[in-house]
């Protein structure tokens, strides 16, 4: 197959590239390089375009002839989306209106879509399931299931075939540290945890210590980016099969267990065999308590199966490849 992979170059969609590259798949990366790293590039080939640029979007699709799409493309960061709503909608929504129109356009009707935990809000039963109310409590969040909303659309106006993904926590890194997770700046908890066991300069803020959870701290699933990126293989390969035309399908991606920002401290000096210093912090506004995924039907429909579900082995694997870059 031939895959297009918007936002190839980011943390997630490196660790994709590098799965379906390995299974013979020819994989073209189109990636504005505003977040993402040239260099996380090391399969398949890379078109440097912004979705914002439709004429450059349509070059890339009158060029080649996709199979199906992978859309990783994204900002992420939920703080960020609460002071910039609108740089989150212009990018998120609009970027990816302007995909499903030159797929349409040029006759691509399969993709497979990055959405969150975010879209669920604030949970009232865990694990969540995928039907579980939706109510966002970000720009972030909202901005992915308007993307959600809009694929089904697409998908019952032309056609079109869909699987959408409701990632958890994505963490840990290719165990061949070929790939793995560098944002700047960093916000996610375990990168984070690793950076201050390194540098003693700088500590890890607890954010909250008072939610309605076992330890006071925020419960999340932590789920490994290379069980995510086989999630991805399974979803395009269950596209390629015949039916299903009109339809977008959506899994949850997580391991059905839940850590507490203590217990990921606590296994991370487990691992590496340091503390990092501690502080106590305000909670960050737009957490939940407590975010733990049923991935059920994953499992039963498409046959997923976690090859890291243990804590202990992402943060290794997260640890391997954080000593690959500068300390800072
Ligand atoms: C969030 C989004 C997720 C998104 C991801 C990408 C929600 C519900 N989830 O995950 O959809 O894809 O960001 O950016 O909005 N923490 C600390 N100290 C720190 C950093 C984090 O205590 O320095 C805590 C957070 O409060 C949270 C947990 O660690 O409880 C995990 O945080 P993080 O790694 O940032 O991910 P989420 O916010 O859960």
């Amino acid at each position: 197959m031939k895959i297009l992979l918007t936002g190839g170059a980011g943390y997630i969609g490196s660790h994709a590239n590098k799965l379906l590259s390995s299974r013979g798949h020819e994989t073209v990366v189109a990636d504005n390089l505003g977040r993402g790293h040239r260099e996380a590039v090391r399969w398949g080939r890379l078109a440097q375009v912004d979705l914002l640029d439709e004429a450059t979007l349509d070059k890339l699709f009158e060029a080649e002839k996709f199979d199906a799409v992978m859309h990783f493309a994204a900002l992420i960061f939920v703080g960020e989306s609460v002071k910039h709503p609108g740089r989150y909608y212009r990018n998120n929504v609009q970027g990816s209106l302007n995909l499903l129109r030159a797929m349409r356009k040029y006759g691509v009707g399969r993709i497979i879509f990055s959405s969150t935990a975010a879209v669920y809000g604030t949970p009232e039963t865990s694990p969540l399931p995928e039907d579980h109310t939706l109510g966002p409590i970000n720009p972030y969040g909202w901005s992915k299931l308007m993307i959600e909303q809009t694929i089904r659309d697409f998908c019952s106006a032309y056609g079109m075939k869909a699987v959408i993904f409701r990632y958890f926590n994505a963490a840990g890194a290719d165990p061949e540290r070929e790939t793995g997770e560098k944002h700047d700046p960093e916000n996610h908890l375990i990168p984070l945890v690793l950076k201050a066991v390194r540098n003693p300069a700088r500590s890890l803020k607890i954010f909250g210590s008072d939610y309605d959870t076992p330890d006071g701290t925020c419960v999340r699933d932590y789920i490994h980016v290379c069980d995510l990126a086989a999630s991805h293989l399974l979803g395009v390969e269950s596209l390629m099969e015949p039916g299903g035309e009109g339809t977008a399908r959506v899994y949850n991606v997580g391991n059905g267990e839940g850590f507490s920002v203590r217990e990921v401290i606590e296994a991370t000096a487990k691992v590496t065999g340091k503390k990092p210093r501690v502080e106590q912090a305000p909670r960050r506004s737009g957490d939940a308590a407590r975010l733990v995924a049923s991935s059920e039907k994953l499992k039963r429909e498409l046959g997923w199966r976690p090859e890291y579900p243990e804590l202990v082995k992402i943060i290794e694997h997260a640890w391997a490849w954080e000593q690959t870059l500068p300390v800072d």
